[in-house]
């Protein structure tokens, strides 16, 4: 895939807080999750003005399953109404959606619209929308070790990413709700990468939100182990 982008920048968000969100109103959790939903539409489209490369949207961790059944239920039912009612637009902005994270594991209906809409997306020049379903670093990192010791190899650091989900690693990190913990999200990529924590929940994330992490991100000073470029 190439990407014509105009800011080439690799955004993941840990999308938090839906659960509290409906609760803090005397609602349900679900309904946060509904809520949260509609966010996650605004968001790519946002972000696919913004210019920005590459979206990754963490939306159910394998640590999710430890959750009622009621609730994984509803969440996998949301994952699978959005990606039938999103689709076409995705595909008309010219954005390439995947997904990382076990697949196996998830309803094979949702597998089905998942690969439907990533084979109708891979030529794709735009956006790189990338969704995280029952996804969990360690889980990530284990599947590769393994591929690696079918394949009887050694690996390097460059061959063991390619084993991965994904090679990429994020620039921005952007996790709502306040919370200030990873959950195990690409602990082998992401080394140099910029966290944002950002006190709003989920469904109240919007664009401005938005803007605001990518701002603070671009004044940071990143230095990958070297030294800053003020003083080079
Ligand atoms: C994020 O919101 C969505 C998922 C993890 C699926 P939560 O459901 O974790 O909301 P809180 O953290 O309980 O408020
Ligand atoms: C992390 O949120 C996973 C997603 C946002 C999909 P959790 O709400 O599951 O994480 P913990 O349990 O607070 O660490
Ligand atoms: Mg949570």
């Amino acid at each position: 895939m190439t990407t014509k982008r105009n800011d080439n920048v690799h955004v993941a968000i840990i999308m938090d807080g839906n659960g509290r969100w409906a609760e803090a109103r005397g609602m349900v959790r679900s309904e946060g999750h509904k809520s949260g939903a509609k966010r996650v539409k605004q968001v790519i489209l946002h972000a696919d003005t913004c210019g920005v490369r590459k979206l990754s949207l963490w939306g159910f961790s394998t640590d999710n399953w430890n959750r009622p059944e009621y609730e994984v239920n509803i969440l996998m039912q949301l994952f699978k109404k959005f990606i039938l009612q999103e689709a076409d637009e995705l595909h008309q902005r010219d954005a390439c959606v995947t997904f990382i994270g076990d697949r196996s594991g998830l309803p094979e209906q949702l597998q089905r619209v998942m690969a439907a809409l990533e084979d109708r997306t891979k030529d794709n020049n735009g956006l790189h929308l990338e969704i995280a379903l029952n996804y969990g670093g360690r889980d990530e990192i284990v599947r590769a070790v393994n591929k690696a010791v079918e394949a009887g190899k050694q690996v390097t650091q460059e061959s063991f990413l390619q084993l991965l989900d994904t090679p990429d690693e994020p620039d921005l990190i952007i996790r709502t709700s306040g919370e200030q913990r990873t959950s195990g999200f690409m602990p082998f990529q992401a080394t140099s990468s910029e966290w944002y924590f950002e006190p709003v929940t989920w469904p109240e994330y919007t664009p401005s939100h938005f803007d605001t992490a990518l701002a603070a991100y671009k004044a940071r000073d990143r230095r990958f182990g070297g030294l800053s470029k003020k003083v080079v």
